[in-house]
């Protein structure tokens, strides 16, 4: 058993430091340093890295790293891209970077080399993709297939559909994309209302083929494709497969043919750059897919090569632990000021809380502090107008990384007035200024607020963040600031000493929905064997549906 993470010499000595340090303002920390915005930046894969507004002094991150070495966090990362079993509960390797290694790389798995496996899989994509784009893969009844839905949910879906939105701009526009999820059927019929069949590709994404919200929305949509073209011969032409489980693709009726593999050493979080991102693919193209991997190539090198100090996944992972742990802080915010990542936030949830929402470490001993914090966010400005009070004024402390660019895919002039871009990127710098910085009552009452007024109008600042600024959203910074994230999770999991890649927590709720849908079949009056509240609201369902 490893020593318990809180009697570590790092872990004590943050915490005392921690004490000391609870007065320490970020405007006092500015005033001492005037070179503090430039010193507290990092730069790797393309990404800039200012982490200058946190509540950090030089000692503090001293002391992180110190906590990053005494958890042994770089020899982790190296076991996890050397493809060592760390997924110790599923008795798994960890191989996502392997999905981004170039071709000619070497990394095995029971000595096995994975690399050739995952460039063969990437080729067929490509030459399925290349012919579904030049519109010379045809449909069932010789039309080419101008709308592609992908059914899948998790990893399965949050992946693609952020990527596909994030990159739209590099999309075939000719082409048309849904992404159906929810077991809801108004998913699958509102996505499916406006497209006809004959025209249509319809991915079945799912790692494990057996996930009963997938499984249902293909059977739907095998109907309504069925329905419309009348003949079963007609799925080879319009369903494909992306999955691990080439026994359940047959079964269900889709040729191994059509079916892209993967393998258990990609998580479903983790697995967007397999081919599972087929639909991505199909948007953007092989060249533009390939680009994406080499982002996220790009930022693995940067994670396995970069000193600690200098680490953007490895700070990024060592300022969220420090207000996690250290500061009560219970979430984080994540706020894209770009439109194109309005999914990020949502892809993010899933990446972060479902790594490292564990209470239990790899010794199997329930941890006696806060793991994974609650993430959430959406894209500024519109969020400025919602949620951002809180963050300025209220009881919480919030840590948020802004991610902004500094060129806009989309310039509009404003006639009279700055661009677009320019009030966007004004409003990130603001914001993370205000938040630092404040505005104390002196400030408020020197500019004639009435004194009964003025508490509420002061701010009170001291509230960190990070912001990441990239030159321009493409399909490689895209892909190094997903892989970014990866890592960043990666790494407060190490230092947590738990396992950021079961997800243990989502089997007892899918357990028992199977066992309730039995109970609210038509006409059935099976003896409802829950507790008073689950049974009276079974009842009450089938009374009134
Ligand atoms: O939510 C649980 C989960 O297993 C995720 O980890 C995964 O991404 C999702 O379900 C979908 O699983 P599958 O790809 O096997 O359908």
């Amino acid at each position: 058993m490893t020593a318990a993470l809180t009697t570590t010499t790092a872990w004590q000595a943050l915490k005392k430091h921690a004490q000391d340090t609870a007065s320490l303002t970020l405007r006092a920390l500015f005033d001492a340093d005037t070179s503090r915005g430039e010193r507290l930046s990092a730069e790797g894969a393309g990404l800039y890295l200012d982490y200058s507004k946190n509540r950090v002094t030089d000692e503090t991150l001293t002391l992180l790293l110190d906590l990053a070495r005494e958890t042994g966090v770089a020899a982790k990362r190296d076991a996890m891209f050397a493809g060592e079993k760390i997924n110790v509960t599923e008795g798994r390797a960890v191989l996502h970077t392997a999905l981004r290694a170039p071709d000619g790389a070497g990394v095995t798995v029971d000595g096995h080399n994975v690399i050739p496996d995952v460039h063969e899989v990437l080729n067929r994509m490509a030459a399925f993709a290349d012919q579904v784009r030049a519109g010379t893969w045809l449909g069932y009844t010789g039309r080419p297939l101008k709308n592609i839905v992908n059914i899948g949910i998790g990893g399965s879906d949050l992946g693609p559909v952020m990527a596909y939105e994030a990159l739209k701009h590099y999309a075939q526009r000719d082409l048309t994309l849904r992404f159906v999820s929810n077991v809801d059927g108004t998913d699958l019929v509102e996505k499916t209302r406006d497209l006809d069949p004959a025209e249509t590709l319809v991915i079945v994404s799912s790692k494990t083929f057996t996930t009963q919200e997938t499984m249902a929305n293909a059977r739907s949509a095998r109907a309504w494709l069925l329905g419309a073209l009348k003949d079963d011969a007609a799925v080879a032409r319009h369903f494909v497969a992306v999955s691990t489980n080439a026994q359940a693709v047959q079964t269900f009726g889709i040729d191994t043919a059509n079916m892209f593999g993967f393998w258990d050493w990609v998580g479903g979080r983790y697995s967007m750059d397999s081919a599972i991102g087929l639909s991505v693919m199909l948007a953007i193209g092989p060249d533009g897919f390939r680009d994406l991997l080499s982002g996220f190539h790009d930022m693995d090198e940067h994670f396995r090569s970069a000193p600690l100090e200098q680490n953007l996944p490895v700070l990024l992972g060592l300022l969220g632990i420090w207000y996690n742990n250290f500061f009560d802080a219970q979430s984080h915010a994540v706020l894209p000021y770009d439109q194109y990542l309005a999914y990020f936030p949502a892809y993010l949830q899933q990446l972060d809380m479902e790594s490292n929402g564990k209470h239990i470490t790899l010794d199997g001993q329930p941890v006696d502090y806060q793991t994974g914090p609650v993430i959430w966010g959406q894209p500024g400005t519109n969020g400025q107008h919602a949620f951002y009070q809180l963050i300025h004024q209220g009881t919480k402390l919030i840590p948020c990384d802004f991610i902004g660019f500094c060129q806009t895919l989309n310039p509009l002039p404003l006639e009279g007035g700055a661009p677009h871009h320019d009030l966007l990127m004004a409003n990130v710098f603001a914001q993370t200024e205000a938040l630092a910085f404040g505005k104390s009552l002196e400030q408020v009452l020197a500019e004639g607020v009435a004194p009964g007024l003025a508490p509420h109008r002061v701010f009170d600042g001291n509230r960190p963040t990070n912001t990441i600024l990239v030159d321009r959203l493409t399909p490689r910074s895209l892909g190094a600031l997903i892989a970014l994230y990866e890592h960043k999770v990666f790494v407060q999991g190490a230092v947590w000493n738990i396992n950021s890649f079961d997800q243990w927590g989502v089997e007892l709720g899918k357990v028992l929905a199977g066992k309730i849908v039995p109970e609210l079949a038509t006409g059935t009056e099976p003896d409802l064997e829950h507790d008073s509240s689950t049974n009276t609201l079974i009842r009450r369902y089938r009374a009134r549906r």
